[in-house]
């Protein structure tokens, strides 16, 4: 049952990226680097969580937790793994998810570009490689055909991020940190023009809506000033937010706070409390970029929440902080801003970009045989997105000592909004 704050058709699911789960990525560059020891990365992906030959028992336990969408990513370095010669076996793999979401009764949710760009590319330049617009324009056109029915393509996740990255790497540094820095300028531009390129071509399909998604950093005053608080936000969040003026949607994800101090930012420090990724825990973030992103947007695009989610050990943390966190999300929807749906970060304990320690997941996952084991956060976020209202208005009952449920099972009879599934207009909230 819903009401007025979350209507028929939302979407509730979780989310996933190919590079961070399937396994063997060995095309990209982010597999390089893990082997190489380039960019200084603890941890290999190695086979992750094998989701690339396991998603239909990964997709059986989003539709078994009664959720009734999930997103995840195509692989361009699988799918184009030489310049000019994409691969129809590769296309041929994603589409059979597509078709297996839409046999469940998910609403596919589809990123083009997680973070991970071919090995070749990267040999190239990159983003700021003269060709790189050319190679992903290509890369978009090859997949075209395996969006058909798809009603939520994500051009680019968090361009932000990878300008951020970009430039971390140019000086010297690897792997995501709590703040990075300037995002790269170059590689903005060359974003900004990828995604413009990408979302020309997605206009073709028939009842797919494209947006791209930005990781909201919540920059909040602690010092630093209104004008150089609003500097920094439009540097790292509000020049990305500006790019999607007009799109079908705009992808909102959100973990924590930025605070800009007199001296510059103010890292969380051993008095804040923190989370496994070191990020302050501060589950009022969805909230705040949900309001920010939609104030910023004029209230002209309809906003879907793409990532949300917290790194701890402890599941009833968990349960607390996504809790807080939709609560949110529903005020904020109470006062009117279009939101389509809620996407948990993430359905799997999975690769964190360089480290298998800090756990995201729902679901935990055995490193050596890959076992998915439901953990009783997965079953409570079924029991949200089942019943919202009731369920928000309810304590939390969940063991903070029972970190995983052993019986992998939970409910089969759940489902929500079933019939949804590849139907572009599912989740429109007006
Ligand atoms: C990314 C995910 C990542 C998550 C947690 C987002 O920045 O899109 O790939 O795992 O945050 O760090």
């Amino acid at each position: 049952m819903t009401t007025a704050s979350f209507p028929p058709g939302f979407l509730w699911g979780a989310s996933t990226s190919a590079h961070q789960v399937e396994g063997n990525n060995v095309g990209s560059d982010f597999w390089q680097a893990e082997n190489d020891g380039s960019w200084g990365l603890a941890d290999r992906s190695g086979d992750a969580c094998d989701s690339f030959h396991r998603w239909p028992e990964d997709l059986d336990l989003v539709r078994d937790l009664g959720l009734n969408a999930y997103r995840f990513s195509i692989e361009w370095a699988r799918v184009v793994p030489a310049p000019g010669r994409p691969s129809p076996a590769t296309l041929a793999h994603y589409r059979r998810i597509i078709e297996g979401c839409g046999e469940r009764g998910l609403t596919p949710v589809v990123t083009l570009h997680h973070f991970t760009n071919p090995a070749w590319l990267t040999a190239e330049g990159g983003w700021t490689s003269k060709d790189a617009i050319a190679h992903f324009t290509e890369y978009v056109r090859a997949v075209l055909p395996v969006l058909d029915g798809v009603p939520w393509v994500c051009t680019i996740n968090e361009p932000n991020m990878v300008a951020f990255m970009a430039a971390s790497r140019k000086r010297g540094g690897g792997a995501p940190a709590a703040y990075l820095g300037p995002p790269d300028a170059e590689v903005t531009a060359a974003l900004t023009r990828a995604h413009a390129a990408a979302r020309d071509l997605l206009a073709a399909v028939p009842g797919l809506r494209s947006g791209w998604t930005v990781a909201n950093q919540n920059v909040q005053d602690h010092g630093a000033g209104p004008d150089r608080t609003a500097e920094i936000s439009y540097l790292i969040d509000d020049q990305y937010l500006d790019v999607a003026k007009g799109d079908d949607f705009v992808g909102v994800q959100a973990y924590s706070r930025l605070r800009a101090g007199e001296r510059g930012p103010l890292l969380p420090g051993p008095d804040d409390r923190r989370t496994m990724t070191g990020w302050e825990y501060y589950p009022q973030a969805l909230e705040d970029a949900v309001r920010h992103t939609d104030a910023r947007l004029g209230g002209s695009t309809p906003l879907l929440v793409t990532e949300n989610g917290i790194a701890t050990g402890d599941d009833g943390e968990r349960v607390a902080y996504t809790r807080e966190a939709v609560a949110g999300l529903r005020r904020a929807m109470a006062d009117g801003i279009d939101v389509r749906g809620y996407l948990h970060w993430s359905l799997l304990d999975n690769y964190e970009w360089g480290s298998w320690e800090p756990t995201f997941g729902l679901v935990a996952v055995d490193r050596t045989t890959f076992r998915r084991t439901v953990k009783p956060s997965a079953r409570w976020f079924g029991r949200l997105a089942r019943d919202p209202e009731a369920t928000l208005a309810t304590e939390a009952e969940v063991d903070p000592e029972a970190t995983v449920d052993p019986e992998a099972k939970v409910d089969p009879e759940a489902t929500v909004d079933a019939g949804t599934a590849l139907d572009p207009d599912a989740g429109a909230g007006a």
